[in-house]
């Protein structure tokens, strides 16, 4: 390994390629029974009566008052049952769980279980709910001068819809109630917010009392941040009340109806325009949360952050509020609540261009943020921002800018356009997060044959945590990889090193292991037992972050990317194709080449999908229409068109062999990238995604009259 950015094989590779690797669903154990979900059919009302069948022998039912702590899961704030208390808020909400040894007659109890309900009106629409969870907002400079002096004000709103995670292993859990200690395994990102979540849900007194262990996980792309905790309670519960093992596997409509997704927004933008440029932005956007709570005001955050783009703006406005309405609760989906606002500023700042009679590309330029500009939230850019750079590479190798001006003046039956846009991924928690609330510890032991195994809470969903791990510590204390143990995080055996979000492992943990490893390095001692534990501190520089106001540097360092699309258009049929999609990226040092090519490319791909064909829809009785995947469709290997990723490399100082955040920043400029190239093949101002063949036959009739 001599540059750790040149590739290995993933630690993870030969049990995952040969099918021998486990997951929870492949987990059987000794009197294993199985726990089924009875689940409300309405969006809004209050349970009367439930009649439960006549239960064959063996069969048991698990409900509230099965609840031995606290009947919410703790995620955020304290508002989830674990089972409905009575009332129910969306369809999916849990009731009960019947428990039994044939998944075929736990299906059969639930058909006949008949629940009473006295039904309310739900509210579907988010923005008719006057049940305001969340509400935030921020001010730069002085935005009401700028509005009353502005020679015109454009006003715009965007809309973007759901996006549904599709992890490849839909979710499950399996609980164990042993010697009074609640012991839950299964597919998860973040084990401590389980345990946190089990222990307040079992009224255990000491942490001793829960263990959780990650199994082998299947992605999870954000659907497994929060949702494990809501599931890993339920069947903490039902083990301690049967006294046997529970598991409880989704099936993928089940999971679809009732899982977290990415949160719907409306957003609308104003504009202040003094001599063709921009004097000030105002951003008023909502997010519409479901039913509860969940991860919805750290996502609110992250969104209301991003407001105005990857732009310095001298007066800036933003307000966000996070609504409740009769749904799923939606949580964190790869992007985290950026993906929404940044869609919306970059659709804006393409109509804005056209206001002042420019192209999006010279406008958006002459906006972009420079190291030493104050950001939206009056933090500082304290690094150099490599855009002119990426840029540069993106237009030769996409050749947009002649495309987009050839693209401007098509007639004929098909019709090519091409989009850019450009984004940012703030690194790590948001604000004061990490020092604050996580305190990430990690620890590194070695043993006495010389191996090291890596202690911390981070999950492999994918992401290829195992093997960047593993590189930094062999490649910081010089041994070979092999020497290097990393296993699944069980929370008897790993320090809290917080949890796998906001792509901040491979940055923050990634950095802690560094850490940990050149102390062991230098206390190394050949063949004898030794540990390093290794403690969060803040950089700092960092401009300290207050939440009630919004001020302060939000992220200690950004990852940046730009992002060109471009499509044909049938006007005929409004079936559209992308022929080409570009992506240059600022991930730090990449450690390790492979693995971040991957993630560049599948989640720009999971960008495109939520930009063009990823719709879900809810009916006016609150229920999903389409959850499964013959209905809800993504983006497959047949889908992929010609897709190039490029990289630059800029160490950044605070991370691991200078890496940063990398996981999650490919996903955000998809989405605007497409409709953007969309804009240019139809020659019409855009407003939401996913922009759809429907929405682009609307348009082409509209162009007809
Ligand atoms: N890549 C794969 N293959 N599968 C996943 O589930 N999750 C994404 C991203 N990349 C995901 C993935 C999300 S949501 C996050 S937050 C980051 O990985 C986590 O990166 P980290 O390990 O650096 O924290
Ligand atoms: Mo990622 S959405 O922060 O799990």
């Amino acid at each position: 390994m001599d540059s750790i950015t040149n590739s290995i094989k993933k630690r993870d590779h030969d049990p995952k390629i040969s099918g021998r690797a486990k997951y929870v669903d492949d987990l059987r154990f000794e009197g294993m029974l199985y726990g089924k979900i009875l689940r409300s059919t309405i969006a809004c009302g209050i349970i009367k009566g439930i009649h439960i069948p006549d239960l064959p022998s063996g069969y048991t039912i698990v409900d509230k008052n099965d609840v031995p702590g606290v009947n919410i899961v703790h995620v955020v704030d304290d508002d989830t049952p674990v089972f409905s208390d009575g009332t129910v808020n969306y369809v999916g909400e849990p009731i009960l769980m019947v428990v039994g040894e044939d998944q075929k007659v736990l299906k059969q109890i639930l058909s006949e279980i008949i629940v009473d309900y006295e039904e309310a009106e739900p509210v579907l629409d988010m923005m008719k709910s006057e049940t305001v969870f969340y509400h935030y907002g921020y001010t730069k400079g002085n935005p009401e001068k700028a509005f009353r002096e502005a020679d015109k004000i454009i006003d715009e709103t965007f809309h973007t819809g759901y996006q549904e995670h599709v992890y490849m292993e839909v979710q499950g859990m399996i609980g164990f109630y042993e010697n009074g200690k609640s012991i839950v395994r299964g597919s998860m990102q973040c084990p401590y917010y389980v345990h946190t979540a089990v222990k307040k849900v079992m009224g255990a007194q000491t942490d001793q009392e829960v263990e959780v262990i990650q199994e082998e996980m299947g992605g999870a792309f954000g659907g497994k941040e929060d949702y494990p905790s809501i599931l890993g309670s339920q069947v903490a519960v039902a083990a301690k009340k049967v006294g046997r093992p529970v598991k409880c596997v989704f099936e993928r409509e089940e999971d679809i109806i009732c899982t977290s997704k990415r949160h719907p927004a409306t957003m609308r933008y104003r504009a202040a325009i003094k001599d063709n440029r921009i004097a000030a932005i105002q951003a008023d956007v909502v997010y519409n949360c479901g039913a509860y709570t969940t991860l919805s005001p750290v996502v609110l955050q992250r969104g209301l952050i991003g407001a105005t783009g990857v732009y310095t703006f001298d007066n800036i406005r933003v307000e966000g509020k996070g609504v409740k309405t009769n749904t799923t609760p939606n949580g964190a989906f790869r992007g985290f609540g950026g993906p929404q606002t940044f869609f919306a500023i970059e659709m804006f700042m393409n109509h804005l261009a056209k206001e002042v009679g420019s192209d999006p590309l010279p406008f958006k330029r002459s906006y972009l943020s420079k190291q030493g500009d104050t950001t939206a939230t009056s933090g500082k850019y304290h690094f150099y921002i490599p855009m002119p750079e990426m840029l540069e590479k993106i237009l030769k190798a996409s050749d947009y800018e002649r495309k987009y001006e050839s693209y401007k003046r098509q007639t004929g039956r098909y019709r090519k356009g091409i989009g850019l846009s450009m984004v940012y991924h703030g690194c790590g928690f948001t604000g004061s997060g990490e020092r604050d609330m996580i305190k990430g510890v990690v620890k590194l032991h070695k043993n006495v044959n010389n191996t090291v195994e890596i202690l911390t809470a981070g999950t492999d969903m994918g992401q290829g945590l195992k093997t960047t791990f593993s590189k930094i510590v062999a490649k910081r204390l010089e041994i070979p990889i092999d020497q290097i143990i990393i296993r699944n995080p069980d929370t008897d055996r790993v320090p809290n090193s917080g949890p796998t979000a906001a792509s901040r492992s491979l940055m923050v943990v990634g950095r802690l292991l560094d850490k940990a490893a050149l102390k062991l390095k230098e206390c190394w001692v050949d063949e004898e037992e030794q540990e390093i534990t290794e403690r969060y501190v803040h950089p700092d520089f960092v401009i300290p972050w207050d939440l009630n106001t919004f001020q302060g540097d939000a992220y200690p360092d950004n990852a940046w990317s730009v992002n060109v699309v471009e499509v044909e258009v049938d006007t005929l049929t409004a079936v559209s194709k992308v022929i080409g999609a570009w992506g240059v990226y600022d991930v730090g040092t990449p450690i390790d080449m492979a693995i971040i090519q991957g993630q560049m490319q599948g989640g720009f791909l999971q960008g495109i999908g939520y930009g063009s064909i990823e719709l879900m829809d809810v009916n006016e009785k609150g229920i999903i229409r389409n959850n499964t995947l013959s209905d809800y469709i993504i983006p497959t290997a047949m889908d992929v068109p010609h897709l190039e990723t490029d990289v630059v490399n800029y160490p950044y100082i605070e991370g691991p062999f200078g890496g940063k955040g990398a996981g999650e920043l490919p996903a955000v400029g998809g989405a605007p990238a497409y409709v953007s190239a969309m804009e240019s093949a139809l020659g019409k101002n855009l407003y939401k995604t996913p922009f759809s063949q429907e929405d682009a036959m609307k348009v082409l009739e509209e162009i007809k009259k």
